[in-house]
């Protein structure tokens, strides 16, 4: 028998109206996985994402993780299966502050909030655990702020603390780093470096410096369709992709030189 994937996607496949986004895509990912998901804009990735999460409903194809078939269960139930999108910062509650954010977002999703029979035990033990996470990613000072007062870079730490409270085994990051100034990229990188070993991590980013550090394994998307997957170093420098890109923009991502030719 192999060894089960923690994430694979057999054959997936979406359309908006008359445009195909997801076309026949198969994916898969090991424990442990450190997953790039890369494309031009619009070549579907969000919407991969989406479908792989729950808020997308495909038209054909299959999402299994860890053996099970998860196409028809809904992104609620994924996540108390342990697979997990990264909150968006527009879902953080700006008023409230960081810690009743990660404690309002635990609860919600392990349905905490249902069972009245909870005690103030495990409740002290529950907040104890979110402090320890926002001192993994030093920001157990701003514990007690409203999210609103936290720099646009700090706010994305916070759902990445949102992510580690809820300990997923297989993780989807869109553009973690979108909107960061580069002064705290590094904190990010940091924070996804402390992230579990097995956890299998699939991140759709632009940032190439940030695909190259973290990311073993590339899968290029173009037009909903996958080009090339397999090693960072390998796709990166296959003549395919790297066409896909210098095409579109005369811009060579990777390298971050503009090509004159
Ligand atoms: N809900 C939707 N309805 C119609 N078209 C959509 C929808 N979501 C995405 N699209 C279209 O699908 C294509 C892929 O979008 P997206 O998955 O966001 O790409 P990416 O994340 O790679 O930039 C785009 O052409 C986009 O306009
Ligand atoms: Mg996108």
């Amino acid at each position: 028998m192999t060894a089960m994937l923690a994430l694979e996607l057999r054959g997936l496949c979406k359309s908006f109206g008359g445009l195909q986004v997801t076309n026949e895509v198969h994916l898969g990912l090991g424990a442990g996985a450190r997953h790039a998901l890369i494309g031009p804009n619009g070549a579907g990735k969000s919407t991969l994402v989406g479908l792989v999460s729950g808020a997308i409903e495909p038209d054909s194809g299959q999402v299994l993780s860890f053996g099970r078939d998860l196409t028809r269960t809904s992104l609620q139930s994924r996540v108390k299966m342990g697979l997990v999108r990264s909150f968006q910062i527009t879902s953080l509650f700006p008023k409230l502050s960081v810690l009743e954010n990660v404690q309002l977002a635990v609860n919600e999703n392990t349905g905490v909030a249902d069972r009245l029979w909870q005690s103030m035990h495990s409740l002290r033990e529950q907040r104890d655990r979110c402090l320890e996470i926002l001192a993994e990613l030093q920001i157990q000072a701003q514990a007690d702020l409203p999210v609103e007062n936290l720099s646009y870079g700090k706010q994305r730490l916070v759902e990445i603390a949102i992510v580690l409270a809820l300990k997923p085994r297989v993780l989807l990051l869109d553009e973690p780093a979108a909107g960061i100034p580069s002064t705290e990229t590094d904190l990010l990188l940091s924070a996804l470096h402390k992230l579990p070993a097995e956890m299998a991590i699939l991140m759709i980013e632009h940032d190439m410096k940030l695909v190259r550090d973290f990311c073993a394994d590339v899968t290029v998307l173009v037009s909903g369709k996958v080009l090339a997957s397999g090693k960072a170093q390998e796709v990166m420098n296959s003549a395919s992709v790297r066409n896909a890109y210098l095409g579109r923009s005369g811009h060579d991502r990777f390298t971050g030189v503009k090509d004159h030719a």
